[in-house]
């Protein structure tokens, strides 16, 4: 049985873990977020990535794929299903490569879902979940340091799968409610599949 993948990517805040939600509900996805992953890793008492994972969020730097990939495998294989969101990853040239080594040719991976937000409007987002997230990184100062990655590094990673015809992109501005009626379209009508 080869699990299905579909990468989630978007700024900071565009709306990935909120979509990745209702997917979930509706369609019966197992959503992993690299970034809640990476959190979880940092809190368990005696992680020897700890201090390394807390430094990089708060930089808005991406960790090293060995611990980033290990922790998706990890939780695919516990999950025991065979259909999955993979949230806020490959992040850069380092992910993507992680993953080409050791991940891709064990899924079939079905397309990149990018949610599209202006970066401003990212921004406001993060700063008012920074209100009740209790994030080291919903703050001006670190949330400047992630949007620099996003440009610098994720937008490099869109473009090459944009180039295998992988990418299939939702305008992320309007209300949760009708982001997510592009993206039932887009699971409903089958077109997202390779
Ligand atoms: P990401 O996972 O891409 O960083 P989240 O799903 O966590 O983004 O959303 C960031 C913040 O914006 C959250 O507080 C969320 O409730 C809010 N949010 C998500 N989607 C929308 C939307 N379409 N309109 C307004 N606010 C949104
Ligand atoms: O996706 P999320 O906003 O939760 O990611 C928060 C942070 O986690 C990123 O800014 C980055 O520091 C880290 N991260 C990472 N590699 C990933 C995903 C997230 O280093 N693939
Ligand atoms: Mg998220």
């Amino acid at each position: 049985m080869t699990p299905n993948v579909i990468f989630v990517l978007g700024g900071p805040g565009a709306g990935k873990g909120t979509q990745c939600t209702k997917i979930v509900e509706n369609f019966g996805y197992v959503h992993l977020s690299a970034g809640d992953l990476l959190r979880e890793e940092r809190a368990k008492p005696g992680s020897k990535f700890g201090e390394l994972i807390e430094s990089y969020i708060k930089e808005g730097k991406i960790v090293p794929v060995e611990i980033t990939c290990s922790l998706l495998e990890q939780a695919m294989k516990q999950s025991g299903k065979e259909n999955f969101l993979i949230d806020g990853f490959p992040r850069n040239q380092d992910n993507l490569e992680g993953w080409n080594r050791v991940m891709a040719e064990k899924v079939n991976l079905k397309f990149v879902l990018v949610f599209e937000c202006p970066l401003e409007v990212c921004t406001d987002r993060c700063l008012k979940r920074g209100a009740t997230s209790g994030r080291v990184d919903d703050n001006l100062e670190s949330l400047r340091k992630r949007i620099n990655t996003y440009l610098t590094e994720t937008k490099p990673i869109i473009d090459y799968y944009g180039n295998l015809n992988l990418v299939r992109q939702i305008d992320a501005t309007r209300s949760v409610d009708e982001v997510f009626s592009d993206v039932e379209k887009l699971f409903r009508s089958g077109s997202g599949d390779k």
